[in-house]
């Protein structure tokens, strides 16, 4: 058994065959996923049996893991996985395991994730990789979808690249989660929601190709007048979450999917959340800290 990628979609996106990564990889296996993320910014593994803990040890491969903002926010009788802060409960249950709420404020801070967003863009170092990893699917819905960041920066015509290129983008949680009208934050979480600036272009380290930094985590741009600003940010988003580049994935048990926050904006679509149990667990790599070096050197 030897591990390789094909394509699944005309831009990006790869499904990785011929490894189990449940148990620990070679060295040559990490590095043909790299590549393979170098690549097609989104892989696919099918049929990939986890547990928490194995999920946690395949994504040490890849680099230091985050701590979520999520499990950091919630007090600790809330949180449905235990203690473990890298391992993010994406799913609609409660820490009863029961459907959450219609009110429940954790489910309506989670529907911000059906927004276009890159995880968080709204930390000073933004998240690398993220990996997702299914456990209970829903029957209808639910699906992931992605929008390749580098085929949309390169569609742009020249005087709006040489424009992208120059901005500085200011990021908050509290952005994004305006727009659907969330603002129940608990006190004592005001650092955490503070604007922090990444430059809406940056350069991949490994291929060198250019991608727009987007998210709806963004709420202005360093000198503008916050309309023109959001209206730019609006147009921009619209033209790189055009279908063509974009993929929808349709989740099946024990799915892993990971993709690079810094080449693809992803969002959550709507399932039966009252009615039906979704459950996905989440882990994310640390960034490297390219945005900020390249906001700095602005
Ligand atoms: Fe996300």
């Amino acid at each position: 058994m030897s591990i390789s990628i094909r394509p699944v979609h005309p831009v990006f996106v790869g499904e990785v065959t011929g490894i189990d990564i449940s148990r620990p990889l070679t060295r040559d296996e990490v590095a043909a996923i790299e590549a393979g993320m170098d690549r097609y910014a989104v892989l696919v593994f099918r049929d990939q049996a986890l547990t928490d803990d194995q999920q946690l040890e395949f994504s040490r491969n890849f680099g230091e893991l985050e701590v979520t903002l999520a499990g950091q926010m919630a007090k600790p009788e809330d949180r449905r996985l235990g203690d473990r802060l890298e391992l993010g409960d994406i799913s609609n249950l409660n820490a009863r395991n029961e459907l959450r709420a219609r009110e429940d404020r954790s489910r309506m801070y989670a529907l911000a994730n059906r927004l276009w967003h890159s995880d968080a863009s709204f930390r000073a170092i933004g998240a690398g990789y993220t990996l997702l990893h299914g456990r209970v699917i829903p029957g209808k819905g639910g699906n992931t979808e992605f929008a390749d960041m580098r085929a949309a920066y390169d569609a742009l015509d020249s005087d709006q690249k040489a424009q992208a290129d120059e901005l500085v983008t200011e990021h908050s949680i509290v952005f994004a989660r305006e727009q659907i009208g969330f603002t129940d934050y608990a006190p004592g979480n005001e650092d955490r929601l503070r604007p922090v600036q990444h430059r809406l272009v940056i350069t991949h380290p490994v291929s060198g190709r250019k991608s727009l930094y987007l998210s709806s985590h963004i709420g202005g741009i360093v000198g503008w007048p916050v309309p023109e600003a959001r209206a730019l940010i609006r147009d921009l988003a619209e033209h790189a979450t055009q279908r063509q580049f974009v993929y929808s994935h349709e989740w099946r048990v024990n799915d892993l999917v990971m993709w690079d926050n810094r080449t693809v904006m992803h969002r959550a679509r709507a399932f039966n959340d009252m009615k039906e149990v979704r459950d996905l667990r989440r882990t994310s790599i640390k960034g490297t800290g390219l945005e900020v070096q390249q906001a700095r050197a602005a």
